[in-house]
């Protein structure tokens, strides 16, 4: 047999014989009897002498390389027998820890839903500031200075004569005054009440306003749309009712309340024996407000409607505790994806 060829057989019985090696000890004993003094591979070299320079050249190229390869395969497997990398315990096979991943708040959520229901409805999406004039807030929204509606948003006032908007309704106006009519609008964001917490009730809330001023638009037109809205929301076919009531913004003004969803309306502990739930508020915007944008209110009519974001996402979810959604508790805050 050729050197070149007895070289090549005792590279794959080594191999095999260091795969199956299973203590320190036999390992030693293969390294010896392949690489030592008396070894194999020094046996086969001693065949060399008879060989010419070029052949030499090569089957000594080839006794090197297989030399180095034996003593990695070696000294791999001494790693392995000792226990993994430089003898710690660290065990590569086992599967790697999970990384959490993030997901949406549940307000956002809702939210978020709110807003892909308005905009396929053809409302276009805007922002407006969360500090805020009084003009922006109450003013220009037909609130009168000493009129009891202010009182009831419980204002945060802070330097400089400014305000945290208590509803999203500023960009109405801010929004007015950029544009000419048509204009149909959704403007999600928060808002701040100086309110107790409790509850049902926080000092921070988010809101989406909506609006929309045309020719010709009616009281019908805003049933309409809230009705389409809450098909999507709750379920097709809820019953709501419009109820009358006051807004300085708006004449005539309502809020809707969808029939309670847990007793169909006989009454329970959710909708306190009313069987409604009262869900937003509502209206034909008030010629005055048209007046302080200056549009043209014998041309132009509009509604608007502002929905409580929070409260909504407590009603559809069951939830009965506002404070839940601000508390971070990783527990409740992962049950809605
Ligand atoms: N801004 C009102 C509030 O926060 C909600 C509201 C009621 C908005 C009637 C409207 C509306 O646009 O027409 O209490």
């Amino acid at each position: 047999m050729s050197i070149i060829k007895q070289l090549e057989q005792l590279g794959i019985k080594a191999q095999t014989d260091i795969k199956q090696a299973d203590s320190g000890d036999v390992l030693e004993k293969l390294r010896v009897g392949l690489l030592g003094k008396k070894g194999a591979l020094t046996s086969i070299l001693r065949g060399l002498k008879e060989l010419s320079v070029e052949e030499k050249r090569e089957v000594g190229g080839l006794a090197n390389r297989l030399k180095g390869t034996i003593e990695e395969s070696i000294a791999t497997k001494r790693e392995a027998l000792s226990g993994g990398s430089g003898g710690s315990t660290i065990d590569y096979t086992l599967p790697g820890k999970p990384h959490a991943h993030g997901h949406r708040h549940l307000v956002t959520l809702v939210m978020d839903e709110f807003i892909s229901i308005f905009q396929r409805m053809g409302f276009e999406i805007a922002d407006g500031p969360e500090i805020e004039t009084d003009h922006y807030n109450f003013g220009a929204l037909n609130f009168p200075d000493d009129h009891p509606a202010r009182d009831e948003h419980d204002t945060f006032y802070v330097d400089g004569g400014l305000l945290l908007r208590t509803h999203t309704s500023n960009v109405q106006i801010r929004e007015f005054e950029k544009r000419t009519p048509p204009v149909k609008i959704i403007a999600p964001g928060r808002v701040f009440r100086n309110e107790s917490v409790n509850a049902r009730s926080f000092c921070v809330f988010h809101q989406v306003e909506g609006f929309l001023v045309d020719e010709n638009v009616t009281f019908g037109d805003l049933k309409g749309a809230l009705e389409a809205f809450c098909y999507e929301y709750f379920e097709e076919g809820v019953n709501l009712r419009f109820r009358p009531s006051f807004f300085p913004f708006t004449e005539p003004s309502a809020e809707v309340d969808v029939q309670c969803f847990l007793c169909s309306g006989k009454g329970c502990t959710l909708c306190k024996y009313e069987g409604w739930l009262e869900i937003l508020g509502c209206g034909m915007i008030d010629p005055e407000v048209f007046r302080s944008v200056g549009y043209d209110s014998e041309k132009y009519t509009g509604y608007a409607f502002g929905v409580g974001i929070e409260r909504m996402a407590l009603l559809k979810y069951r939830i009965n505790d506002i404070r839940l959604l601000y508390e971070n508790d990783a527990r409740f805050i992962r049950q809605f994806r």
